[in-house]
């Protein structure tokens, strides 16, 4: 999960593998019969990382220090006390990186850069206007990245068919409606009324329309039913739902090792063609989709994450039926190449297609990078 804002994309087209060989461990993947064809021709495969959970070297090398920095100081803020002061030290190793996901045949690597390491305290704000006008007269595409968690009703019930909806215009809508129509969600706006600013008409112009692609980071799936909590307003008890994991005793998924996370396949195909119809059918592209382990899982255990592999072969057959279906997504990340330093939990939740020591940074890829190699690799 990424909490970092600046975005970047490096394309792998051209780059020659130098380091490490993924040689076949056991049979993966040949339980499915997803490969790269049975995606349009230029859809990109990637993975995802944000600077703060891989780069480490928190205060070297001209990075000033940022808020999580300060936040990780007092002890217990994460489960194992851990700092991101090296994390997976990504910024002395990034070619063995680069060359994995080479190897893997990974087409992009979606990263960022530490805003405090780019631009050091004061200076910070002329570069960034600096940055914004120089952006602007280039010829790139510029989109929004979202997190969307689908919310499905709970029940047939109109309430709870109702509150599914508010659930999705409250998070995703309350961005993507403005960026397509100009104001925000009628829903909101009716709900919240006047602690919801409105647009002026130039402000309404202007961000109609603004993003050439929307990105979308989605992991799971939850239910939504219609409850009222007016206890006091916030901008969660406006949603009116009440949020559950399971229905009738069932759970709604399999829970990965973060409790948040369930494994709700059919929840992506949901989001994306949701996203399709009610925001005239945008340029998607999937920012972020991944689930973990725990973290105190060594080696070789650790390498054998058939769940994740399961994972990812469910998730990417679903969003290949809502592209079969006229969605008009273009890529998708996977979250993340590495184990990288999870935010709130530290070290204690893994992500990675690759393991990493935590002693010596070696890199070691799992089944489920051998997976993705053999699904998206293009044979030459
Ligand atoms: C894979 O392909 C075979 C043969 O075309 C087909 O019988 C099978 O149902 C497919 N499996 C999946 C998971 O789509
Ligand atoms: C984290 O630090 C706190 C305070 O020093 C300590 O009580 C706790 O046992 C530490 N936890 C771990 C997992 O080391
Ligand atoms: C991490 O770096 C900060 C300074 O940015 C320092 O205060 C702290 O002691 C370091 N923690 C460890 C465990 O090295
Ligand atoms: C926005 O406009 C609506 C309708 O004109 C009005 O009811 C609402 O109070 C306005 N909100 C604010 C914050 O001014
Ligand atoms: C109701 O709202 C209050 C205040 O935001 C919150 O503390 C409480 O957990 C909410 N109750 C439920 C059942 O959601
Ligand atoms: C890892 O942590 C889990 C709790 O999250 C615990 O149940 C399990 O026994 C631990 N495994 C090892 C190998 O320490």
């Amino acid at each position: 999960m990424e909490t970092t804002p600046p975005l970047l994309v490096l394309l792998l087209h051209g780059l020659l593998g130098l380091s490490m060989a993924l040689s076949v461990h056991g049979k993966v993947g040949e339980n499915t019969n997803l490969t790269r064809e049975s995606f349009p021709p230029g859809f990109v495969f990637g993975t995802a990382s944000s600077a703060y959970q891989v780069e480490g070297n928190a205060n070297k090398y001209g990075r000033g220090p940022c808020i999580w920095d300060t936040f990780l100081m007092h002890p217990g803020t994460t489960p194992d006390n851990a700092t991101a002061n090296v994390t997976v030290d990504e910024y002395h190793r990034y070619m063995d990186d680069v060359d994995n996901m080479v190897r893997v045949g990974f087409d992009a690597y979606r990263f960022s850069i530490s805003w405090s390491r780019i631009f050091p305290r004061e200076i910070l704000k002329s570069l960034q206007i600096s940055a914004s006008k120089r952006t602007a007269q280039q010829k790139g595409k510029i989109g929004i990245l979202l997190d969307f968690v689908w919310y499905e009703a709970l029940t047939d019930s109109i309430e709870d068919g109702f509150a599914a909806h508010r659930a999705r215009m409250f998070t995703l809508g309350w961005f993507l409606h403005p960026i397509t129509y100009g104001h925000y969600p009628e829903t909101m706006e009716k709900i919240v009324q006047g602690r919801l600013p409105n647009f002026t008409f130039e402000q309404s112009e202007m961000v109609k329309g603004s993003a050439d692609y929307i990105g979308i980071n989605h992991y799971t799936t939850y239910y939504a039913s219609h409850y009222i909590n007016d206890t006091e307003k916030s901008y969660r008890n406006d949603w009116n739902v009440k949020l559950s994991y399971s229905r009738n005793g069932v759970p709604i998924g399999k829970k990965a090792y973060s409790d948040w996370l369930y494994v709700v396949p059919w929840g992506i195909y949901k989001a994306v063609m949701w996203t399709k119809e009610k925001f005239n059918n945008p340029v998607i592209i999937i920012g972020e989709n991944g689930v973990d382990q725990p973290g105190n899982e060594t080696l070789p255990g650790a390498l054998y994450d058939t769940f994740r592999i399961d994972y990812f072969e469910k998730y990417l057959h679903e969003l290949k039926c809502a592209l079969n279906d006229g969605a008009n997504v273009i890529g998708y990340f996977a979250w993340s190449l590495l184990d990288t330093f999870e935010w709130r939990l530290g070290f204690t939740s893994k992500f990675g297609l690759v393991y990493v020591d935590r002693q010596t940074f070696t890199r070691y890829p799992k089944d489920s990078a051998r997976w993705f190699r053999k699904v998206i690799k293009k044979e030459d």
